[in-house]
């Protein structure tokens, strides 16, 4: 059975993300989406809202996938689940050096794990969590970039901090 991880911080989860999990799913038998519990940036979500955000959105596009927290170095955590692939979304060449960068460190904690690494579907490319953070905090429309669920819960959360 090939297991494959998907990384990252999830603050929140977008359609980006969605588009990247749709791959991925294609490529391997078991895909966990791993929340990294406390990422190097400051997150506007707590670990268990942003797995929740996960699993709620992908209840909305009918998938049912593993949703794990991990913490610690990621091919550790990697190794510990048996994957045998890392997936990364590449959206831009500004992702690129960052994402070389990680996926050469990774290489040489553990050779043995693969990074692979995908474009999403034109439409996305633009999107990253934190614009869409932005612009809900603003007031903007993100119903097209985010799930329901993540929707609701971005204007729930910036409506309170405005109060
Ligand atoms: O969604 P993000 O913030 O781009 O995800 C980055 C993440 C969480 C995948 C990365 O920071 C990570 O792997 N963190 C775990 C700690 C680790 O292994 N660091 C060394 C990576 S070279």
């Amino acid at each position: 059975m090939r297991i494959g991880i998907y990384p990252g911080s999830f603050d929140p989860i977008t359609l980006g993300h969605m588009d990247i999990i749709r791959r991925g799913l294609k490529l391997v038998d078991h895909l966990i989406i791993a929340v990294a519990k406390s990422p190097s940036k400051r997150t506007t979500f707590g670990p268990q809202e942003r797995r929740d955000m996960i699993h709620e959105s992908l209840a909305e596009m009918g998938l049912d996938l593993e949703v794990d927290l991990f913490e610690g170095l990621l091919v550790d955590y990697a190794r510990r689940r048996g994957a045998v692939v890392i997936f990364r979304g590449l959206r831009a060449v500004s992702d690129f050096e960052f994402e070389f960068q990680m996926a050469l460190m990774n290489k040489k904690l553990d050779p043995e794990i693969e990074v692979v690494f995908m474009a999403p579907e034109q439409e996305y490319i633009y999107l990253s969590s934190s614009l869409v953070r932005e612009v809900a905090s603003l007031g903007g429309q993100v119903s097209d970039l985010v799930t329901e669920c993540v929707a609701r819960k971005l204007y729930g959360r910036f409506q309170s901090d405005r109060r």
